[in-house]
């Protein structure tokens, strides 16, 4: 079993990582910025207060942690944007702080940069909100920033083109750069599959300084 810190454990996203992680017999310490959001008792759960954008803060809580999984984002307002980047600096400056100890840094991305069937990128579809394409270029740079890391085991997991909450089926396909598009022509993920594919990849590393992708 692993020790896991998992920042954005209250979001979509994190609260379905904390689920499948919890399931899995891992020991999770779920870092909140409000203790009160976060009531849930499981003997294999500690909660802790954290800022993902303090490194002073990613490195305490990182600690003696087998792996860090970041899920922070989220939200309309203009914070999600602001966080991606920032936080994925952070994260890698926090971690880097445990020298030969540290963690490996398991991330949220996001599905805009990856490959379309046309050759071209998500984020390159006609009329998407712009709100929306600023979201998709954050998690672009994020992902340019930790590929210029080399002395962190870092992984990026970006969803499909549509995650939400849904049924956790155990099944899912991956692929590193391409978009993964069902026979239908669509690209979605329930946020409880993409769960399992990311404790997949904790449990058994495939993809250790590369991103990948994963869908029906
Ligand atoms: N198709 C796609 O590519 C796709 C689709 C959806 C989401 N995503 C990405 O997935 C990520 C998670 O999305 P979501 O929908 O699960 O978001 P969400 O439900 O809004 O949850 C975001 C979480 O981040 C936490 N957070 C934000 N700033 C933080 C900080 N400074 N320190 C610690 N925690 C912080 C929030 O904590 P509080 O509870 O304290 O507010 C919350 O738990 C985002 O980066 C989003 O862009 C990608």
């Amino acid at each position: 079993m692993s020790k896991i810190a998992l920042f954005g454990a209250n979001g979509t996203i994190g609260s379905r990582i904390l689920d499948e992680a919890l399931r899995r017999g891992h020991h999770v310490t779920a870092v909140v910025r409000d203790l009160a959001k976060l009531t849930r008792a499981d003997p294999n759960l500690t909660v802790v207060t954290g800022n993902v954008l303090d490194p002073e803060s990613v490195a305490e809580v990182a600690e003696g942690q087998d792996a860090v999984i970041s899920a922070v984002g989220g939200g309309d307002g203009p914070g999600h944007i602001a966080t991606i980047r920032p936080a994925a600096e952070s994260l890698v400056a926090g971690v880097r702080r445990l020298g030969a100890d540290m963690p490996r840094l398991v991330v949220v991305g996001g599905a805009g940069s990856l490959r379309t069937p046309d050759g071209k990128q998500v984020w390159d579809a006609d009329g998407l909100p712009a709100f929306l394409l600023q979201i998709m270029h954050a998690h672009g740079d994020a992902l340019d920033f930790y590929r210029t890391v080399s002395d962190v085991r870092w992984t990026c997991l970006c969803p499909a083109a549509t995650i939400e909450p849904g049924e956790r089926t155990g099944t899912y396909r991956t692929a590193v750069e391409d978009l993964v598009v069902a026979g239908d022509g669509s690209s979605r993920i329930s946020a409880e599959d993409y769960a399992v594919a990311l404790l997949d990849e904790i449990d058994q590393p495939g993809h250790i300084g590369e991103r990948f992708t994963v869908g029906y």
